[in-house]
């Protein structure tokens, strides 16, 4: 069984993965999570692919990781399992990776539309760390990424007692970049990757690792790897074309060399 579609003709330079276990709400197990991250591992590879998408339905992005394969298992099992491996791969994706989210986004969920560098969601999509509710906690990042983006106090109550937000919550905390109508989500997050997948993609990537540096590390070390990677963008023909499309006053056409 695959529980994801990719669609890579979405547009020019823009792949579609949908998670696709409609049943369970795209709850994700570990089948769903390899099928993710073998794909994503193809597609960061694809010259042709600038930018990623990654959706679910209309009534779910995912509600989490799956609690039917978890129930049962031992300390001892999880450890065997070690399904954050997975998670580890997905975050390294060179490319950027846009969440259009629509419905509930829970949990694992709400982790993995965390994980992604851009989220697009609609009016009716609902973010949330349930995870308290079943005596667990979260645990692809959700402590630490809800934490960052939406600060202390707020991540603290939706963590501690389960509390969802609105789409339109989550975009005034900082959670997300866009809400639209929900007619419009999968729409809006397309127009978002044109956008980006018309810059040179050397750029693109070396500016996500620096700014998803700032995430790991202290100032002085992200400055360093910033410096870096900007001066890693003149070994491009991408700068050149950039930059003399600047002065001469013309649309710079970027080949990703
Ligand atoms: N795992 C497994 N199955 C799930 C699931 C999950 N996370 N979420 C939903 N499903 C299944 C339900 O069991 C149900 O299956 P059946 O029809 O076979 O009973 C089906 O999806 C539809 O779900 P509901 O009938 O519950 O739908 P609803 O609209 O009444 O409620 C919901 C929706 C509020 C999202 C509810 O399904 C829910 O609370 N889900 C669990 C959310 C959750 O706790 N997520 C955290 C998981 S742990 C985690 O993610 C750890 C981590 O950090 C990695």
């Amino acid at each position: 069984m695959e529980f994801i579609n990719v669609n890579s003709a979405i547009d020019t330079r823009i792949a579609l993965i949908q998670l696709n276990r409609p049943n369970e709400l795209n709850a994700l197990n570990l089948q769903l999570m390899s099928e993710l991250r073998d794909a994503l591992k193809e597609l960061d590879k694809d010259d042709n692919v600038h930018v990623i998408i990654i959706t679910g339905n209309e009534k779910a992005f995912a509600a989490g990781a799956d609690i039917k394969q978890m129930a049962g298992k031992t300390t001892i099992d999880m450890w065997k399992m070690d399904q954050f491996s997975t998670w580890e791969q997905i975050r390294k994706t060179k490319k950027p990776l846009i969440a259009a989210v629509s419905g509930f986004a829970l949990g694992g969920g709400c982790e993995l539309a965390m994980t992604c560098d851009l989220v697009v969601a609609s009016e009716t999509a609902k973010f949330g760390q349930p995870e308290i509710n079943i005596g667990v906690m979260p645990g692809a990042g959700g402590t630490q990424r809800l934490t960052k983006a939406i600060g202390k106090v707020r991540a603290m109550e939706m963590v501690l007692t389960g509390k969802f937000i609105s789409a339109q919550e989550a975009l005034d905390y900082g959670l997300i970049n866009k809400v639209v109508p929900v007619e419009l989500y999968l729409e809006a997050a397309v127009s978002l990757a044109k956008k980006i997948s018309s810059m040179s993609p050397i750029a693109v990537q070396l500016a996500k690792e620096a700014v998803n540096r700032s995430f790991e590390t202290h100032l002085d070390q992200g400055l360093i790897l910033e410096r870096k990677n900007f001066y890693l963008a003149f070994a491009s023909e991408d700068q050149k074309e950039g930059m003399q499309a600047f002065i001469e006053k013309r649309k710079a056409v970027f080949k990703g060399k």
